[in-house]
């Protein structure tokens, strides 16, 4: 296993002191929390079952038998725990690499505590350098990309790629977002935007950061 993986595993694993019994537990997208999943198996039978962000981890919940409930079935939820593309010293963050952001975000707004899990590789000043992703609806794709520009943001269509809501990404480069709550409303508002990747509104409540020296928390 390579270093940023392993760092993955740590920040996985630590995570799992978070697990109460009995919880239902939202859970993100992503090779971090992949990790994590391997983790939360053998509690199984302890906890009330997870909801998932994405229909990967739908799969990989399964495939190890964890109980995964319909979001519609469940009003509490106490925790959700997810990865992060960026994360900023608010606590606000970039996601979607994976192309979930969507269902990680309506879990993460219907979650009581939202848990971060990365490594020390995604911690950033200013949130953009990771391209910022946006989730559209496909015959909007060329009017939003337009829009988008005004904001001095380079889109790169994620040729190929379709979400589980079948629609399409862009991928933002050269941002430098400065006021993340700010540019999270503005860009929702663009018609055809179905979800941006910013967490900035709903951002984490506590995030765990793995590096060379163990794992830390960060906290609001
Ligand atoms: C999935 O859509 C993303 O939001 C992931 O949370 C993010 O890309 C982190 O993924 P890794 O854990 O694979 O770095």
């Amino acid at each position: 296993m390579n270093n940023s993986d392993s760092k993955k595993q740590a920040v996985a694993r630590a995570a799992i002191d978070f697990v109460e019994y009995d919880d239902v537990i939202g859970i993100g997208t992503g090779s971090t929390v992949d990790f994590f999943i391997d983790f939360l198996k053998p509690l199984k039978n302890k906890i009330s079952g997870a909801v998932a962000s994405s229909l990967s981890t739908q799969q990989k919940l399964e495939a190890h038998g964890i109980r995964v409930l319909d979001l519609n079935d469940v009003s509490d939820i106490p925790i959700y725990i997810d990865g992060a593309d960026e994360v900023n010293n608010n606590l606000q963050l970039i996601k979607g690499g994976g192309g979930a952001l969507t269902r990680e975000k309506i879990i993460a707004g219907a979650s009581k505590k939202f848990l971060c899990i990365v490594d020390d590789s995604k911690i950033v000043d200013i949130l953009g350098k990771f391209p910022l992703p946006i989730e559209v609806l496909p015959m909007a794709r060329s009017y939003v990309a337009r829009e988008i520009i005004k904001y001095k943001g380079m889109p790169v269509w994620r040729e190929g790629f379709i979400t589980d809501n079948s629609n399409i990404i862009l991928d933002v480069n050269h941002l430098e977002i400065m006021e993340p709550i700010t540019l999270e409303k503005e860009l929702n508002q663009i018609p055809g935007v179905v979800t941006v990747g910013l967490f900035a509104e709903r951002e984490a409540d506590k995030v765990l950061v793995s590096s060379d020296n163990g794992v830390i928390e960060l906290n609001k």
